[in-house]
Order: C-alpha cells, then structure tokens, then sequence
C-alpha cells in the first residue's frame, strides 16, 4: 500500500511529538485512515544537533524548498514557527497541490484568511487546531459543532503559560519571575516569553477564535491587549477575598451584529468554571443563542497534547485525499466586521486605589463615579498603606469602558488620589 508521505517543518517540542506519535500509533492510525503515514523528511535549523528521539538523519534537511519542491510529499506539517518566511512556504506548497497542517497561530491569526482562500482555490486542506488551546479540538467544535447556533460570546484561558503562573503564584505565593522559567523548562513559553506574558499569543488565538465563532474576519488590530506582568500577589489576595480568581482571558462578545475581543487579566468569580482552571490547562466558554453555555477543557500546552491535535488534522487531510474531497472545508468569514465602540462595551470593574486618609476623599470619589454614569457595587477600606493614606478597594456594576476611562481620566487629576493601584474586569 503506498504511504501518505508528510514533510515535516520543525523537530523541537511539538515536532518531537508528532514524530513520537505518527511512529508509535502508526497501526491505528493505518487502520483509519487505510494507508501508511510516513514521515519522510523533516526540516530542522541545524542538522547536527543532538535530539530526544532517534531520527534517520538522512530525513533531516536545513533547506525547506527540498521539502516544498518535492513532488513525493503529499503533506506539510509546519511545526516550526515563524511568519513571513513561513506563509512563503506553506503558500508556495499550496500552489504544488500539498496540504498543510499546521499549530502556528502566528501566522494564522495575521494571514489566515488569506491562506484558506489560497488553499481553495487549490482545492487544498490547511487545518490548524493545535494552533489554538493545544490538545483541546476547538477548531473543530466551532467550525461544525456550532454551525447550526449563533455565538454570542466566547471566554477562554488561551496560554498554558501565563494560567501556569497565575496558578503558581495564587495557590503557592510563588514569585512571577521564577514560574515563567519553571515554564519555559517544561517547554510550553514560546521562544520569546513575551508574547505569552504580555499576552499577544492569546490575542492572537482569540483573533482565530472570533473569526470562527462570529464568520467574520476579526483582526489582530481589533483585539484590546493587556498581559498579565504588572498582576500581583497583593491583587491575588484582594480578588480571592472578595470571591474570585485573577486569570487571564480572552474575551470575544457579540450583540447586535457588533463584536469586541480583548485579553485582559480579569478576576473571575470562583463559582465560575473558568475559575478553576489551573496549571497549565486551558478552557475555552462559548455560549450559543441555542444551545447556552458549553466549556471545553484541556491542556494548553506541551508536546504530546499539541501532537495529539496536530496528528489528528494529518487523519483528518488524509481522510479526505482518501474521498476526494479536499479544499471543501474552509471556514472563510462571510460576514461583514462591525466592532462595537467603548460605549457599547460593558462590563463589572474592580479598582485599588492608594488615597489621602481624611474627611471629604470618600465623597469627592463618588462624584467622580456618578458624574460618569458608573455606579458602585461595593467600597472598602481594608488598611492603610502608610501614615497619611488609605487604601480603597471599589467594585462597580457593570458600565461602559467609556465611563471607567473617564472615571480613571479624572482619578489622575484628582489631589486626593495618590496611585490608582489596579484596575480589573470582574466576571461571572
Ligand atoms: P521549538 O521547540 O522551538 O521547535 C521549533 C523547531 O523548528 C526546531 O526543531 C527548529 O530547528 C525548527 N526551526 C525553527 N525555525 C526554523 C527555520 N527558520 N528553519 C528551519 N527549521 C527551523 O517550537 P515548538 O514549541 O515546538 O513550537 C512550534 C510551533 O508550534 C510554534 O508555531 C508554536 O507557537 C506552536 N505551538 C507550540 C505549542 C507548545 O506547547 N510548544 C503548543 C501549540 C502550538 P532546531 O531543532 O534545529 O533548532
Ligand atoms: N506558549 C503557548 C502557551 C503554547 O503557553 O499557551 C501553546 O500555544
């Protein structure tokens, strides 16, 4: 029986775990898809470096056109990272006619739609689950589970790593410098940590999210971005106080036709499923005008995990080759983008601020509030930072973001004011 023949595209944490898995599940995996899947070239940046698995160094390359040009290789399977470069490859591939699956959320979240229409238009499969909550099959959930509903919101812990930290330091008082390199060790930080704690990877995965959930073309641009590195332990304390859970989410709502995603620290009430995802697992919420609510749940992160994800698109490609029907899935938004504006994006808040301790602070604050339309839930004054000051812990209902950036705009004004410590989204 001829093999499928896949050109591998990276051999580092999730690349090992693809080639672990495509060789130690192969008689399942022949079993269901009908053929053998052989992994017959593998592109990697040196050649001579030593790796955990044993490889036929005769399959390794340092070239990617040896991979791209070859006409024996039926599928790509980029699980090296990267942009510009490689959008070049897949796209060059996909105009010879091989498939391409790939987890790199980069590039699918910045040049996504262009790659599909690209890979239609060729008649060609590119599948990207593990681009996003790594072994969870979201993807997949909202592209053919959630066809027949219509989202309306969607919340997810999206980066393993930053849930990981988050974890550490809430439920051990660890130090956020020393669990992001516990992170980066066990292999879920991207290269550059900072995307992951400043939370551009998951915007970048709510980008992905929000195009397949609302069939629109969301934009990396139309996500409001904030990561987690000024959160801390002191936050952690007052949010658990008060009932809650500091996590990082990203959140995508729709109403009326018009959206807004963002990725913010948020303190999430614990009785909310959200709460109580540690670790490195990842969960994403999405709530349907038919169905309600739905989670799913999983690990963000890590080579198998990732694998498992990746592997399953190579199933699936190959199944389709098998009926001849590749290139007719392509999830293409067909709907027009309108985002909302910061007066229609509302939402609870929860505000520290450091104030002078004396008669009228109170007062003048609550002016602040109420000529701005955004009113307070609760107040409290738990202890005094210092001599002279006070500190204030403000929860709101729920106001626009308009009215919580004046508040804020006249808070910096405002003598009485020393620091406006934090401020948070509060959900559930
Ligand atoms: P990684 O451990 O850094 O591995 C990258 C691999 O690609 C290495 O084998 C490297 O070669 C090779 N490579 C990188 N740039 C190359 C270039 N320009 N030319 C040739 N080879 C190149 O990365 P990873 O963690 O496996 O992540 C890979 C992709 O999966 C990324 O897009 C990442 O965002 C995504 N992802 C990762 C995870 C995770 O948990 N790690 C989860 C979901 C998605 P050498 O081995 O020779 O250095
Ligand atoms: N760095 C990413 C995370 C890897 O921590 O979630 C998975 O995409």
């Amino acid at each position: 029986m001829k093999p499928v023949k896949v050109g591998l595209f990276g051999l580092g944490t999730v690349g090992t775990g693809v080639v672990r898995i495509v060789e130690g599940h192969q008689e399942d995996l022949q079993s269901q898809v009908g053929s053998p899947i052989s992994i017959a070239k593998i592109l990697v940046k040196d050649r001579a470096k030593a790796r955990s698995i044993s490889i036929d160094p005769a399959k390794l390359t340092e070239d990617p056109w040896e991979i791209v040009r070859d006409p024996e290789i039926d599928v790509i399977v980029e699980v090296m990272g990267g942009i510009a470069e490689t959008k070049e490859y897949i796209l060059e591939a996909l105009d010879r006619g091989k498939h391409v699956v790939t987890a790199n959320k980069d590039l699918m979240a910045l040049h996504g739609q262009e790659i599909l229409a690209k890979a239609s238009e060729k008649g060609c499969d590119v599948l990207y689950e593990a681009s996003v909550a790594g072994g969870i099959p979201i993807i997949r959930t909202l592209i053919e589970g959630f066809s027949s509903d219509r989202i309306t919101k969607i919340m997810g812990i999206v980066n393993g790593t930053t849930n990981y930290i988050l974890t550490k330091m809430s439920q051990e008082g660890a130090a956020y410098a020393d669990v992001l390199k516990e992170a980066q060790a066990l292999g879920y930080a991207e290269a550059d940590p900072t995307s992951d704690v400043e939370g551009l990877d998951a915007a970048r995965k709510m980008t992905i999210l929000a195009t397949l959930g609302f069939r629109s073309n969301v934009a990396l641009e139309d996500v409001d971005v904030k990561g987690i590195s000024a959160v801390t332990q002191e936050d952690i304390r007052y949010a658990q106080s008060l009932g809650y859970e500091v996590k990082l989410l990203g959140i995508a709502e729709r109403q009326d036709d018009y959206i807004s995603v963002s990725v913010q620290p948020t303190m999430v009430k614990k009785s909310h499923p959200l709460a109580s995802v540690g670790g490195v697992f990842n969960a994403v919420y999405v709530y349907g005008e038919a169905v309600g609510e739905t989670m799913f749940y999983g690990p963000g992160a890590g080579a198998m995990p990732t694998a498992t994800s990746v592997v399953a698109d190579l199933v699936a490609v190959v199944k389709n080759m098998k009926l001849g029907v590749n290139g007719r899935q392509a999830a293409l938004a067909y709907k027009e983008k309108k985002l909302k504006t910061d007066e229609q994006i509302a939402s609870k808040y929860f505000l520290l601020l450091h104030v002078e301790d004396r008669a009228g602070v109170l007062a003048q604050i609550a002016q602040v509030f109420s000529r701005h339309e955004l009113s307070i839930e609760s107040v409290m004054q738990p202890a005094a930072p210092d001599q002279h000051g006070a500190e204030l812990i403000i929860t709101t209902h729920s106001a626009s973001k308009a009215s919580l950036a004046n508040v804020l705009a006249e808070f910096g004004e405002l003598a009485a004011i020393r620091t406006i410590k934090s401020v948070y989204r509060l959900e559930g």
